[in-house]
Order: structure tokens, then C-alpha cells, then sequence
């Protein structure tokens, strides 16, 4: 059976007692999802850098960070800079398929990289999966949303897994290091289908915060 890391979304988290629920996941995640929103790419606004700055400074799993921010490159550096270990930015918030903005895409990843950062690249469910793959050789992951990105606690759309099994028959064809994360409303239910298909890395906000007992769940859907 192919491994599983589990990224759970601190979105779900207990914004009074942050402190607790990273404790909690130091003992028993893979990484620390990070949704970081501007109220522009997504109708609606998260935490930034105050919050990322504190978080490092008890976090002992690495960072995941998640931007659905225009102008992504404003921020990678002041973000890798902060200790986060992954950098996903949308497709779409940079890429319109001309050419200047395909060379921006490439640009915005050696930049990430530049950092010795993981490389990601983010898509929504309405954009084709085709998009991502003039990116693949230079990328070390990338994110499908299995929701549209911009809140917590959505619907699995269930579409997400053939988009997966195709991204990772191209990664196949390809012959690549990369690995494939799934984000948005990812459970019990749905994540041996999506394992099948190929995704390696599993957010989860809701399904594991809102579980009576989080670790038992992490270890849970790990199996
Ligand atoms: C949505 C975020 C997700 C979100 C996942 O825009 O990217 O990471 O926190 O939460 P659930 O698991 O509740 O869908
Ligand atoms: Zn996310």
C-alpha cells in the first residue's frame, strides 16, 4: 500500500488554544497545513504572518504553506523566511496561458526553490488538470483541491480522484519525484480512493478538528 503523510489544516483549529491543538500535531501529523487567503483570490481572509512567525516557533513538523493570494511572489520569500518547509501558490492566480505568464509560473517556482523550499503548485476543480503539466519536471508537489479553495468544512467533490489518477499517470509517463496532496474535505470516507489514485499527501481540517479524539483520527486515516 502506497505511504501516506497527513498535513492537517490548523483552518479547523481552536484559534484560542492554537497552542494546544500544534502540540497535538507535533506528536502525530506528517506536516502542518497552513491556509493563508487575502480576501482577493478567495472571498475571504485568514491569518498571515504574525501568525506563521509564532507558530514556527513551537512547530515541530514542517510548515505547509497553502496561498490563495494574487501576487504570490511578493510574499514566497518573506514566508520561507518565516520557516515554512512547502510553498503551494495557484495556477490560476498567476497563469492566463501567455506566454510571459507561463515564464512567471516557472519564475515563481525557481524562486521558492531559491529559498530551499519544496515547490508546489495549487489548482482549483474547474481548471484542467492539463494545465499542470508543462510545470511537472520543475515542481516537487502539487496540490489538487478536492473543494474550491477559500473555507473550511466543504464537500468532497467526488471528480477529485479521476483528476488525480490522470495527473499521476502523467507523473508516471514522466518518470518524476513528485508527489501528489489532496485538500478539502478529505476523510475516512473518501481517502483509500484517493490513496488508489495516487495522492500521497492528505489535508484534512474539518474531519480531524472535529473529531472527538484528533490523534486517533490522523492515525486512523494514515492506515
Ligand atoms: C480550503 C483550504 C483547506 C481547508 C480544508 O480553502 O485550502 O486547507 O482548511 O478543510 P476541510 O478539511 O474542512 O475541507
Ligand atoms: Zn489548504
Amino acid at each position: 500500500m502506497a505511504q501516506r503523510f497527513i498535513s492537517p489544516s490548523l483552518l479547523s483549529a481552536d484559534f484560542l488554544n492554537l497552542k494546544k491543538d500544534v502540540l497535538m500535531l507535533n506528536e502525530c501529523a506528517d506536516y502542518i497545513h497552513l491556509d493563508v487567503m487575502d480576501g482577493v483570490f478567495v472571498p475571504n481572509i485568514s491569518y498571515g504572518f504574525t501568525i506563521v512567525d509564532a507558530l514556527k516557533n513551537i512547530a515541530t513538523k514542517p510548515l505547509d504553506l497553502h496561498l490563495m493570494i494574487v501576487n504570490p511572489g511578493k510574499y514566497i520569500d518573506r514566508f520561507a523566511d518565516a520557516g515554512v518547509s512547502m510553498i503551494a501558490f495557484h495556477l490560476e492566480a498567476v497563469e492566463d496561458s501567455s506566454e510571459a505568464s507561463m515564464q512567471e509560473v516557472q519564475r515563481l517556482i525557481a524562486q521558492i526553490k531559491a529559498k530551499n523550499c519544496k515547490a508546489g503548485l495549487v489548482i482549483n476543480p474547474d481548471i484542467a488538470v492539463e494545465r499542470l503539466f508543462p510545470y511537472l519536471p520543475a515542481l516537487d508537489y502539487v496540490l489538487i483541491m478536492s473543494v474550491f479553495a477559500g473555507f473550511g468544512g466543504q464537500s468532497f467533490i467526488p471528480e477529485t480522484i479521476s483528476r488525480v489518477r490522470r495527473l499521476k499517470e502523467e507523473v508516471l509517463r514522466l518518470g518524476l519525484d513528485l508527489r501528489i496532496e489532496v485538500d478539502g474535505g478529505v476523510s475516512k470516507e473518501n481517502i483509500d480512493a484517493l490513496s488508489e489514485a495516487g495522492a500521497e499527501i492528505f489535508v484534512a481540517g474539518t474531519s480531524v478538528f472535529k473529531n472527538e479524539s484528533p490523534k486517533d483520527y490522523i492515525a486512523q486515516l494514515r492506515q
